[in-house]
């Protein structure tokens, strides 16, 4: 489509200058002291629904942080895409290992470098230049809905609510996100899945106050030793988990489905070297795809108690904590693995310590049909603006609101993400490249073009 290519090269320059002033809000939503900034970034979302030529965009205010709301419906008759994103981030700690500040977005080498530029906000945001290009060259091929929410990061636990309050409102015959990443703008790929996730915090307690490690040191227990060794015999040494019935529920894999995981192109040799390793880890028996595809996983994220100031202070610490999180695979389910965590580590709690285990927030895992006209839409619009087709891919991330989409809604998911797995996302120095960004724009409006032409 001539007309895309022309408004697109027109305002190439605002479509980045638009970003970076997102970028530069700081809307953190784990930490309430973000919450106005969180706030504002909602506002600026919505007023973009409406520049790009969206009829309504609305803050629909939540018990969290706002999900903005917008919709282009052009015709009734015709097919609906509900395309999904968040405009929230990931804390920027440490602060100290960013090259320049995580929310003064800066350009180098040709990529965005700013909390928030790949994860989320500069993938939700190629959707609303992609419906800007729609609109204003007057070629939008279906109906668009589109919800950008601000808790992704934290769960999206208000989203679900939100989503039984809605169906009418929110019906439609695909959701659209643009939130994982591809193997390489050489190798494009479509993630033909998502893990699931269940979070638990510890707290160790001994002794009812920090000691003095020389004088009660050796007789009283230390809550920070029993902590990680209690944490460590939660991986045999093949790196299986130990609790029990963890993997009752996990599906096997046929050996074509595990063949085909291990065609997309991977460079071992090149991992290490990009995330200066010697050797990679994980469980006895897969590939490393298939370790982060299709395979449960137990991760700490924190673990603290004690002095961890300058120099050294002798000190038994009272208490110790930790925050974990395991990724999971179809059929397991957060709550009923959340369960047998708590049993399991309760159980192993020796005499001499207390310990508390508090179950967090969680989603189901999913598949996506790789065989769907929405997929085949998806993949099409890939090799109109890539030249390729794509590879489908599992990727080992979470988005917990896509279970609730075919829930909730019945509405299947297709994941057209255009980050890359070294994007550093969560990270310091999160990046996204210009091209990219660029890229997604010019893809998407062919998704829905493919897609409203399939429905015909
Ligand atoms: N965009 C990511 C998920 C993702 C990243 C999927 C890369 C596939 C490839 C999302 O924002 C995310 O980080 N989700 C959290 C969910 C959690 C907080 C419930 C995650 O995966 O840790
Ligand atoms: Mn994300
Ligand atoms: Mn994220």
């Amino acid at each position: 489509m001539q007309a895309w290519k022309d408004y697109q090269s027109e305002n190439k320059d605002r479509f980045l200058e638009e970003l970076l002033g997102l970028l530069r809000i700081p809307s953190v939503s784990a930490d309430s002291k973000y919450k106005a900034d969180v706030a504002r970034c909602a506002d600026a979302v919505k007023e973009h629904m409406l520049k790009a030529g969206c009829d309504t965009a609305e803050i629909c205010p939540t018990a969290g942080h706002p999900i903005v709301y917008g919709e282009k419906i052009i015709d009734p008759k015709l097919p609906t895409v509900l395309v999904y994103g968040h405009y929230d981030v990931q804390p920027p700690d440490p602060l100290n290992l960013w090259t320049t500040g995580p929310f003064d977005p800066q350009i180098r080498d040709g990529k965005i470098y700013a909390r928030g530029a790949c994860d989320d906000k500069g993938q939700m945001f190629m959707h609303i230049k992609a419906i800007e290009t729609m609109v204003k060259t007057n070629s939008q091929p279906c109906n668009i809905k589109i919800m950008i929410e601000g808790e992704e990061e934290v769960g999206s636990s208000n989203l679900g609510k939100f989503l039984e309050d809605n169906k009418e409102r929110l019906k439609a015959n695909i959701v659209l996100v643009s939130d994982t990443s591809m193997i390489s703008m050489d190798s494009p790929s479509i993630e033909s899945g998502l893990r699931g996730l269940t979070a638990v915090e510890i707290e160790v307690t001994g002794p009812n106050r920090d000691l003095h490690s020389g004088v009660y040191g050796g007789a009283v227990a230390n809550p920070l030793n029993t902590l990680c060794k209690m944490v460590a015999s939660l991986h045999d040494e093949n790196g299986h988990i130990t609790i029990p019935g963890f993997y009752d529920k996990v599906a096997d894999l046929s050996a074509e489905e595990r063949a085909s995981i291990n065609q997309a192109p991977f460079d071992l040799e090149e991992y290490k070297k990009e995330l200066g390793i010697k050797e990679t880890w994980g469980e006895k028996g897969y590939t490393t795809l298939e370790r982060t595809g299709i395979r449960p996983t137990l991760d700490l994220n924190g673990i603290w108690g004690g002095y961890q100031g300058e120099g050294s202070k002798t000190v038994l610490p009272s208490k110790a904590q930790a925050k974990i999180t395991m990724r999971l695979v179809p059929n397991q389910r957060p709550h009923e693995i959340g369960e047998l965590f708590q049993k399991h580590f309760e159980s192993i709690a020796p005499g001499y310590v207390t310990v508390k285990v508090t179950r967090g927030h969680g989603g189901e895992p999913v598949v996506t049909p790789t065989d769907s006209p929405a997929y085949k839409a998806a993949a099409k619009a890939i090799k109109t603006t890539f030249g390729k087709d794509p590879i489908p891919t599992r990727g080992g991330g979470s988005i917990p609101i896509v279970a609730l989409f075919e829930k909730t809604l019945g509405l299947k998911t297709v994941l057209l993400g255009f980050g890359l797995d070294n994007d550093n996302i969560h990270s310091p120095n999160e990046k996204y490249d210009i091209f990219n960004y660029y890229k997604g724009i010019e893809t998407i409006p062919y998704f829905h073009k493919y897609f409203a032409e399939s429905a015909e």
